[in-house]
Formats: C-alpha cells, structure tokens, sequence
C-alpha cells in the first residue's frame, strides 16, 4: 500500500527538481564524447581511468525504451559504502547533441527512473558517481538505441484448425529500428501449461492430439541475436481464442444425426400404431344387441339371467332338431 502511494509521487518530484538542474546544466558535452558502446568506462578520483566488460563489475544498471518512447533506466549500486553519495545523469543524445537528460540523487544506491520521451534520439549515455568525502569513482556506459528497444507485440494474431492442424499467423511486432523479418524471434503460449514453444518463422503448425480442445493463443516477440544483442521480451500479445465452433457444429450435428433418427422413427412408429395402442388403452365399451335393451332397461337383473337363458337354451333345440332333419334327408 505504501509503495502504492509513494509510486506516482516520486516521478512528479523528481521531474521538477530535474528540470530545475537542467536548465542550469545546458553546455554538457557528453554527446560529443567518443564511446565504445560495449564497454564500462571507471574514471577515479586518482586520476585512474580503465575499460572493462559492463559484466564484470558487481553494480549493476540496464534502460530499456518501450513501445511510445517510454524509456526506463534502473540501477542497482548495492556495494556503495555507507554515507557514499551516488549521483546518477541519464543523457539522451541525438548524434552529438543532447536531445534530454536527468540528473538523479540516488541515496540508497538502488533505483529506477522512467519517463516518455518525445525527442528524437540515437543513444542514451548512463553516468554513476560514487563519491565519498573528497574521493570518487565515476562509470560512464553508451546504450545504442537498438539495444535498448523493446518490441511491441505482434498483432493480427489469427489461429484456425485445418485436418487436425492448429494454424497460427500474426504480423510483424512493431519496432524503431528494424522491419527485417528475419530479425525476429518468438515464443507462442498455447495455453496448456507447457513451456512456450519457440519459433522463428511468422507461422506456426502443430499437430493436434485433440481437435475438441479449446486453445488460447498468445506471442510474444523479440530481435534475435543476429540482428541485435537484444534479450528482453515484448508484452505477451492479446489472446485468441481458437475458433472450433465448426467441430462444435460437426458434434452436434453428429449427436442429433444418431439421436434423432431414431426419435424420428420412433414417433412414425408410434403414429401408426396409434390406433392399436388406443384400442388396448381405451378398449370400446361393448353395446348390448337391441333385444336385450329391454331387460337392462328394466334394470332387473335377475329376470334378465332367468328369461334369458330358457331363450337360448330353446335356440340351441332347434338348431339339433334341424341337423337331425337335414341328416335323416341326406341318408
Ligand atoms: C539548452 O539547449 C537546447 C537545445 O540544445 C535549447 O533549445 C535550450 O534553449 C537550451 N537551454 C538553455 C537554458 O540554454
Ligand atoms: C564484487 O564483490 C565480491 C564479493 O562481494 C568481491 O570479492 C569482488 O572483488 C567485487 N568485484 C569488484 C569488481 O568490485
Ligand atoms: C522500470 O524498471 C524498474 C526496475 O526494473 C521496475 O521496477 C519498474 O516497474 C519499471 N517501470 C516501468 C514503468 O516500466
Ligand atoms: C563525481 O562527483 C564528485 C563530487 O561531487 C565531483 O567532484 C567529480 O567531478 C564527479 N566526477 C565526474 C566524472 O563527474
Ligand atoms: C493486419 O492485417 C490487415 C489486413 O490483413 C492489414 O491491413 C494490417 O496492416 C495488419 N496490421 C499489421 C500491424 O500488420
Ligand atoms: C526456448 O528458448 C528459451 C530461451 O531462448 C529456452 O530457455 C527454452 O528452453 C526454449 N524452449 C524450448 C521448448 O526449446
């Protein structure tokens, strides 16, 4: 919380008390100093003066220039002595002129300082003064403005699916310096918990153990080491999400092919069978002949059960009676 609010303070103030010094300090001739961009120079109080490998000293410090000329220098002195003072000028130059500049009182040896610069610009000169009493040690180092960019990431990012083949093309990320694309390098994120892979190509396949997976797919970019001695990565780009609503569509497809047919078959089925299933369902109540609506009218059912049978049982007489006759006539 405390860093929260001390963040966007500290910028402001350091801004105006640097302003202040550079409106005294105009004549700096730094930018017209001769430099060796890869090496440190140690200036001492001794008058001693020595070129060594940026690697080889136990302070470290670094800038970078993000995309829209953020430029962001930060510095770690961590062996200063106690009450050693270190000074820190940040120069920008155009050429041989000094496009901008800060000059920074580092208490604690430790710090950062960013801000957007609209100047035109070739390289930044970084100076740290460590100085104790009457007794100081000077580093002087020259960033090239290539090194220092970092890209934008690629945009244009589209990934599609083509035989069971992830396929993923983007645009070149931006960059100041460079539109070779052979200077790139990147580094894709699937989404699928693996390392990124790498890549140096703008286009990307992979084989695709299963296509109903969802992927998410992000780049990052950076100058390859044969263009530039970059080493810092871009901003992940956006992500995209793969687009597999075609198989969603064959699934479903498929799923209402197998489920539905049979559905469908079954209500023909059942239609026409409607009628027997009703039958079985609804049976149709049974009407008594004409003859009898007369007893069931009277609603007596014993005289229907007596006065029936005697009626049915003289039927059956006179059916034997007639085969009899017609038997005797036929022999
Ligand atoms: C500092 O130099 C810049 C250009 O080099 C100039 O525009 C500006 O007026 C100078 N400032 C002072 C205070 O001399
Ligand atoms: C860096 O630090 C180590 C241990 O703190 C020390 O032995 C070494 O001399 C230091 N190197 C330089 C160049 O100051
Ligand atoms: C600048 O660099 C420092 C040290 O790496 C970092 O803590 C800080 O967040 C950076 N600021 C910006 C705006 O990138
Ligand atoms: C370093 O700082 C000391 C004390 O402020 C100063 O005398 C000296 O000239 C500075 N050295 C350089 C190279 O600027
Ligand atoms: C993105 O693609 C569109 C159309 O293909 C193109 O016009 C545009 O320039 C591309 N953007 C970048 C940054 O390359
Ligand atoms: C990709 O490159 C980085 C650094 O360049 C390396 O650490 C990592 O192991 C590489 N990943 C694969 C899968 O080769």
């Amino acid at each position: 919380m405390k860093l929260f609010t001390v963040h966007p303070v500290w910028p402001i103030f350091l801004s105006l008390w640097a302003s202040q010094c550079g409106t005294e300090d105009n004549s700096s001739d730094v930018c017209q100093e001769d430099m060796n961009p890869d090496e440190l120079n140690i200036l001492s109080s001794s008058g001693q003066m020595e070129y060594v490998d940026k690697n080889d000293v136990n302070e470290t410090f670094s800038c970078l220039l993000y995309p829209r000329g953020l430029l962001n220098c930060s510095w770690s002195f961590q062996t200063l002595e106690k009450d050693a003072q270190l000074s820190v000028h940040i120069n920008v130059c155009n050429g041989n002129t000094r496009a901008d500049y800060w000059n920074i009182a580092s208490k604690d040896g430790v710090g950062f300082k960013y801000w957007n610069l609209h100047a035109e610009f070739k390289s930044v000169i970084l100076e740290f003064n460590m100085s104790l009493h009457d007794k100081w040690t000077s580093y002087t180092y020259m960033y090239e403005m290539e090194l220092l960019e970092v890209l934008s990431p690629p945009s244009n990012i589209s990934a599609s699916v083509k035989d069971k083949y992830l396929m993923v093309t983007w645009s070149l990320p931006g960059s100041r310096t460079t539109t070779n694309p052979q200077c790139f390098e990147y580094q894709l994120d699937l989404g699928d918990q693996e390392e990124p892979k790498n890549v140096t190509a703008k286009l990307f396949y992979k084989d695709l153990n299963d296509p109903t997976r969802t992927y998410s797919v992000r780049i990052r970019a950076r100058k390859n080491k044969e263009c530039f001695l970059s080493h810092v990565w871009s901003d992940w780009s956006h992500t995209v999400w793969l687009d597999q609503s075609r198989f969603k569509l064959n699934t479903l497809v498929i799923i209402s092919i197998s489920l539905g047919v049979p559905m469908i078959l079954l209500a023909v089925l059942l239609l026409v069978r409607h009628q027997r299933v009703s039958e079985l369902l609804f049976p149709p109540i049974p009407c008594p002949p004409p003859k009898y609506i007369y007893f069931l009218e009277r609603n007596d059912p014993s005289s229907f059960v007596h006065l029936a049978q005697p009626a049915k049982v003289e039927e059956e007489i006179t059916e034997v009676e007639d085969t009899k006759e017609n038997a005797e006539k036929t022999f």
